[in-house]
């Protein structure tokens, strides 16, 4: 089983879009094992973004993630960390495949609704600056039978 970190951003939040993207990942049949509403600071936004601070972009960046609040949550499968990749779709909105959550909902590269780690590394990093140990709260679901064979889980 990987996890994986995934933000609903401010333009998601003030959209109205939170109920339809999460249910996109519930309907996949994947596990939401923690979740939270949370206001990124500008301190945040340069520890999670490190790698995009000296970009041009970046005050954009900043601006627009810490303009509202988000929701974080960590989410449980799988190859979990590709799969929530696969259905967010490319970064800029307007390039994203139909069908893609920013496919469907984003004409944006900067307010593109979702943030998903983009490895096991920045999983694990991510998913520590959002999370305490304690807030992640793994589950078997009930109907596990349901939605994989014995031998893919
Ligand atoms: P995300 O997947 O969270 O990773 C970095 C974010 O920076 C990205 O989504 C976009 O919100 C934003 N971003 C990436 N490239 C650009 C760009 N060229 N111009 C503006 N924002 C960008």
């Amino acid at each position: 089983m990987e996890r994986t970190l995934v933000l609903l951003k401010p333009d998601c939040v003030q959209r109205r879009l939170m109920g339809k993207v999460l249910s996109r990942f519930e309907e996949k049949g994947l596990n939401v094992i923690g979740l939270k509403m949370l206001q990124v600071t500008p301190q945040l936004a340069k520890t999670h973004y490190a790698e995009h601070v000296q970009k041009p972009f970046y005050p954009g960046l900043e601006k627009f993630i810490t303009a509202s609040p988000i929701v974080a949550m960590v989410v449980e499968g799988l190859e979990v960390i590709r799969v929530v990749r696969d259905m967010l779709g490319a970064t800029s909105g307007l390039k994203a495949a139909a069908g893609t959550i920013r496919g469907d909902y984003s004409s944006s590269r900067q307010m593109n609704l979702v943030h998903a780690s983009d490895g096991p590394e920045a999983a694990a990093k991510e998913i520590a600056l959002y999370f305490k140990p304690e807030e992640i709260l793994p589950y078997e679901p009930t109907l596990i039978g349901w939605f994989k064979a014995d031998d893919e889980k």
